[in-house]
């Protein structure tokens, strides 16, 4: 069996957050080590949200500082920013060439973004086909994300395989999504966690602004002596993501026995936070106040990212003819 090359992309479109950590940085670290992987801050797909450019550079390096203080090595992954490899938007032209209109109007996440007030532009409408050749463009095989991503790589799968039919080639690789155990992590708000919708726990929140957000989180009525049901709490579900088996088993306990109050869950998913991502926070403070640091990684990233982008791009110009 050949090695597995991983790639996946996170937009710089806000702090990233819980959902981001378990639905997907989580298993990208995870992928380091099973093989080659390749990861990038998505700051073309963040223009169809933000526009502005300041705060577009500084999430940029904020994500990458992330990545880097949660323990990526850019050593084994390649890490670059997604608009120095100017390939993909290229490859994203010969893509929509072949996709058709049916194909993208099913987009779940079209739908939901402009429910949710995102302006519909013809770049929000189009973004799976840029998402496609990001996937395409480094001949991919796993594409290790959350679940509301499938769709995408699905999407993917059908253009790559529109485009080698069309050409009769094998120009791309048909990649396979690698779907996080986590679900979908809940907001404050009991819906999707997602920068979005307002509703994210910051991975590096501390102090009052952290506890103010956990102490935020939705929960029922139910008076505090009562028994409770863990399983359709939103407190639980985010505990249940840093807690061990023992530990999920005897807050069950207390959900169950009555005479606990949900501030004191809260509490204690509170102390599960800032334990975990202690050490984490501490490197990425250092890293955001030595931006030439992070920004020399990105730059390393796209010199190893991009030729495997141009090989790929050249192999689909000749297959089309756009090429002599
Ligand atoms: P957001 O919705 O906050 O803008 P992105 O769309 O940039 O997040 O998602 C980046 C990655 O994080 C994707 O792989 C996505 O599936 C995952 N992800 C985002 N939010 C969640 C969540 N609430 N639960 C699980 N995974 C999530
Ligand atoms: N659309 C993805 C998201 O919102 C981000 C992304 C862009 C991506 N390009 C990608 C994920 C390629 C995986 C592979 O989460």
């Amino acid at each position: 069996m050949t090695t597995p090359r991983y790639l996946s992309g996170i937009q710089p479109s806000g702090h990233l957050h819980l959902g981001n950590y378990f639905g997907a940085i989580r298993q990208h670290l995870d992928c380091q080590v099973a093989g080659e992987s390749f990861y990038f801050i998505a700051s073309y797909h963040a223009l169809t949200t933000i526009q502005n450019a300041a705060e577009l550079r500084a999430m940029t390096l904020d994500a990458a500082a992330t990545y880097l203080a949660l323990g990526l090595d850019p050593e084994r992954s390649t890490l670059f920013r997604q608009s120095d490899v100017p390939e993909v938007t290229e490859l994203t032209w010969l893509l929509l060439t072949v996709t058709p209109m049916g194909l993208l109007e099913r987009a779940v996440s079209y739908k939901d973004k402009v429910s949710k007030g995102i302006p519909a532009s013809a770049g929000l409408f189009a973004y799976p086909a840029l998402m496609a050749a990001d996937i395409l463009a480094y001949d991919s095989t796993i594409v290790p994300v959350g679940a509301d991503q499938i769709q995408h790589v699905e999407m993917t799968r059908d253009m790559a395989q529109a485009f080698n039919r069309t050409y009769d080639a094998e120009v791309f690789t048909i990649p396979t999504a690698k779907v996080s155990d986590a679900g979908s992590v809940p907001g404050t708000d009991g819906q999707k966690m997602s920068k979005s919708y307002g509703n994210t726990i910051p991975l590096f929140a501390s102090g009052k602004e952290l506890k103010k957000t956990v102490m935020s989180i939705q929960t029922d009525s139910t008076p505090v002596e009562d028994p409770k049901d863990p399983d359709s709490c939103n407190v639980f579900a985010l505990y249940r993501l840093f807690a061990t088996a023992d530990e999920q088993a005897a807050m069950r306990e207390r959900y169950a026995a009555g005479g606990l109050g949900y501030g004191d869950a809260k509490r204690d998913l509170l102390g599960k936070i800032e334990e975990a991502f202690a050490d984490a926070r501490a490197r990425r403070a250092a890293l955001i106040a030595s931006p030439d640091e992070v920004e020399d990684v990105l730059r390393e990233g796209a010199k190893r990212a991009r030729p495997v982008a141009r090989a790929v791009t050249e192999r689909a110009r000749k297959a089309c003819g756009v090429a002599g």
